[in-house]
């Protein structure tokens, strides 16, 4: 079977399996897996078949650079070892909550950190990355969501208002060993199936971004999986942060969506969101893209062709 075969065996394995008194849960379960399963989201969240969806492409024709966007400040986010996050499996990816001392200035406003995830492809395709840039997919992808905290009292509160999300976007890639996300991965084993929870000794935060904050994407999007609601203000760093190909190996082959007492494991891959539309926005950068050089060259070219 190729990829999709079996995932589609999967799904249908899984509507057999749906029986009346857990259909709800089972149904949830299904419209997260995998790419086939988000065709369905907006028959029950409309938001996700809504306006200003995310993931979306960065492509020269939609970038635009702004000299306004300065690098973030991350406050409180080197947490002690002496404090714990909480790691959880929740059945379509694992979350790490984060302490509610740890908040981004540089923005519209203030927003505290709640929680950070991540995306990923599986072992046969490690195309896991929700944004791509030109088109290119990237291994997998960390998310470090936060919420308007000047305006909302919790994350809860905020996360359907226009303003109420800021989440960083880091792309990660294949490279040598990362000790600073084998802090995260090495608890993996303790949260392999659903509603399994370990607690993770703290460390510095800033250590998951890249070493440049200074360039960034910057546009307004929305959650990447259900409800969809666009709410957030995306920060997709420029530079990737590289993992090693064991790292990801471990990412793309720890979990499952599933209890650990199911008899039918089902695999946690694949838990990114395909890119979406972006008609008639911009993307605003910190840094000047191709397009400077562009300009150049169709001026070069214009004078060559004036010439005959
Ligand atoms: C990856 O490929 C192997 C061998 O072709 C196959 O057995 C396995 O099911 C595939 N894994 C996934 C997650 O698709
Ligand atoms: C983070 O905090 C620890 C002490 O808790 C300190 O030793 C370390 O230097 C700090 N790191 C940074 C980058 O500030």
């Amino acid at each position: 079977f190729n990829v999709k075969e079996k995932h589609k065996m999967q799904v249908s394995l899984l509507v057999f399996k749906c029986k009346w008194p857990q259909f709800d849960k089972c149904v949830s379960l299904l419209i997260y897996t995998g790419p086939e399963g988000e065709k369905a989201w907006p028959k029950k969240y409309p938001f996700c078949g809504g306006v200003f969806q995310s993931p979306i492409d960065f492509h020269k024709d939609i970038l635009q650079y702004d000299s306004n966007l300065l690098p973030l400040e991350f406050i409180g986010y080197n947490v002690s070892s002496t404090d714990q996050f909480t790691l959880t499996n929740n059945g379509h990816s694992v979350k790490m909550y984060l302490s509610p001392t740890m908040y981004i200035r540089n923005l519209p406003f203030e927003y505290t950190a709640s929680q950070l995830h991540l995306h990923w492809g599986n072992r046969n395709k490690s195309e896991g990355s929700e944004h791509t840039i030109s088109g290119k997919h990237f291994a997998a992808e960390l998310h470090i969501v936060h919420y308007n905290s000047e305006k909302y009292p919790d994350i809860m509160t905020a996360m359907d208002k226009a303003d109420g999300l800021a989440v960083l976007a880091i792309l990660l890639e294949i490279g040598p060993f990362n000790p600073s996300y084998e802090k995260i991965f090495r608890h993996f084993r303790n949260v392999k199936y659903k509603d399994q929870t370990v607690q993770v000794p703290g460390f510095n935060i800033r250590e998951l971004l890249p070493d440049r904050l200074d360039e960034y994407y910057r546009y307004e999007g929305s959650l990447t999986t259900p409800p969809c609601y666009p709410s957030v203000l995306w920060t997709v760093f420029r530079h990737p942060v590289k993992i090693s190909q064991k790292q990801l190996l471990a990412l793309e082959t720890a979990m499952y969506c599933t209890e650990s007492d199911d008899p039918e494991p089902l695999e946690m891959v694949n838990n990114f969101r395909n890119v979406q539309e972006f008609h008639e926005r911009l993307v605003f950068t910190s840094f000047h893209e191709g397009k400077l050089y562009e300009h150049f060259y169709v001026k070069k070219q214009c004078i060559i062709n004036l010439k005959y």
